[in-house]
Parts: structure tokens; sequence; C-alpha cells
């Protein structure tokens, strides 16, 4: 029997939204993954230094799938849901996770880490990052892309075009070099991902926080309605995720 749209928007906004584990969504959406695979690469980097941190870890999912931790591993999270999470999750593997404020500074000392890591951040502290990174350091992470969900946030939300040059990365290898930082890799790739009931749009609006913070059905509820239907005639709907991958180093210090 068909649900209403009433009762899968409700069931959608009661589901917890912690972490970052989207099996709420199995069989009810898809999303491609990227090419580079962010959690192997972030793996072997960590398996090659002595001292990181992961900023924004969220429920500490991603972080918890490595295979080797530095001697010194750290995470930080200031959503006091996802840092309960995190810390349950992480500390077992010898992770110490620190529950911070939303800016920095994050309570670290300069040059602490030779490897900084970060994936879907909402906001990224370039310069607090290029403060924490020793000379030589890396900053590998995986961000939103320009335009990311566009023809979803379009349908719902409505275009959101400030946000997206942000992200274009253009404009974040330039704030990268602003805070004294050289990218030395940058990728972008589009993947796509399929919604198969309403339900399942409500519950990934109100996990990608950066777009509409604190997301909630009801200013909404006419514009979801339009698409619900649309799903029904058609069965799916289809929305285009965009990332960005980056590598970028603290040059080293000068030799005298
Ligand atoms: C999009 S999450 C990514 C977490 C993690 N790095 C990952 O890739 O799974 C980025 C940040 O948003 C925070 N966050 C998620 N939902 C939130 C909410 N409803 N309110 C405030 N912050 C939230 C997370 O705790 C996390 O620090």
């Amino acid at each position: 029997m068909r649900r209403s749209f009433e009762s899968l928007v409700a069931e959608a906004m009661a589901a917890p939204a912690e972490g970052w584990d989207f099996s709420w969504l199995d069989g009810r959406a898809t999303e491609e993954r990227t090419s580079w695979g962010y959690q192997r690469l972030m793996s072997q980097r960590l398996a090659m230094v002595s001292a990181a941190l992961d900023i924004h870890t969220g429920g500490g999912e991603v972080l918890a799938g490595v295979e080797k931790f530095p001697p010194t591993m750290a995470a930080t999270e200031s959503w006091p849901p996802n840092a309960a999470l995190a810390t349950k999750r992480l500390h077992p593997l010898g992770v110490v996770v620190v529950a911070t404020r939303d800016e920095p500074p994050l309570p670290f000392a300069d040059e602490s880490f030779d490897l900084v890591t970060s994936r879907h951040p909402i906001t990224v502290w370039w310069t607090e990052i290029a403060r924490l990174l020793r000379p030589g350091g890396t900053y590998l992470a995986q961000h939103p892309g320009p335009a990311t969900v566009s023809e979803l946030l379009t349908q719902v939300i409505g275009p959101q075009p400030r946000l997206w040059s942000q992200l274009e990365p253009a404009a974040q290898r330039a704030q990268a070099q602003a805070a004294g930082l050289k990218i030395v890799d940058m990728r972008m790739e589009r993947l796509r991902a399929e919604f198969f009931d309403i339900g399942a749009v409500v519950y990934f609006l109100r996990k990608v926080i950066w777009t509409v913070p604190d997301f909630t059905a009801a200013p909404y509820y006419e514009r979801l309605r339009v698409l619900h239907e649309r799903i029904e005639a058609d069965g799916r709907f289809v929305t285009h995720p965009t990332r960005v991958l980056v590598e970028a180093r603290k040059p080293a210090a000068e030799q005298t």
C-alpha cells in the first residue's frame, strides 16, 4: 500500500539524525561514491604520520574505519550529540575526541600535527588548519563541491548561488593559498543520487546541514508535496552531489 505524504515526512522528521550513518536510507535512496575513495586515501596517509587530527569527525564512523592510527590521533566535534557518539566509538580505538566550539581556535598548540583531515566540513577554517600543521604537513579533505545536489535544492529550497560559488574549486584554492597553504591535488566529481520517496529526501536534507542549517519540513511543505507527487509519478528523483578532493601542504621551514 502507498504511504501518504504526511506519514513519510513525519517519519523522516522523527528519525535520529546523529552520526553519518546513512543506513536509514537503504532501499530508499542511492548515492554514487567518488572514484578516489576518501576513506582509503585517509587510511594510507594516517599510516605514514606520527600525529594527526580529524576535524568535524561527526559520529566518528569514517575515522573508525581506517586501518592503522598514528601514535597521536585526535578528533574534534562541535555538535554535542555527535561528540558523544564519536567518543563512544573512537575512545576504545585510542583516538582522543575533543568537544569544541563551532569556531576556532581549536584547543591545540601551533604546529601540533603532521596531517589534518576533514570530510564534509560545514565550514573550512583554512587559517586554523595552517596554524595547526607542522611545516611540511598536509591537509587532506573531501569537501562539498559547487552546485551540489542543485536539482534537489532548487526544487525544495530554491537556488543557492552564493554558497555554490564559494565551493568552486578555484575559490577553495584561493582560500587555501590566502592561508599560506599550497594546493598539491584538487579534483572534482559530479555523482548521481536517486531518491525513491519523499521521506528519504527529508531525511537527507536534515543531514546535509551546510545547505539548510536546522532544516525542518514545515516551511517547505508545499514544495515537498510537489516533489512527492513527482516521485510518485516518475518512480524516483535524480540529483547530483559534487565533491572536491583537496590535498594542501604547508610549506616546509626555510633551511638556514
Ligand atoms: C556533515 S558532518 C560530516 C561528519 C564526518 N566528517 C563524516 O564525514 O561523516 C559535518 C559536521 O556537521 C555536524 N552536524 C551534523 N548534523 C548536525 C546538526 N543537526 N546540527 C549541528 N551540527 C551538525 C557534524 O557533527 C559534523 O561536525
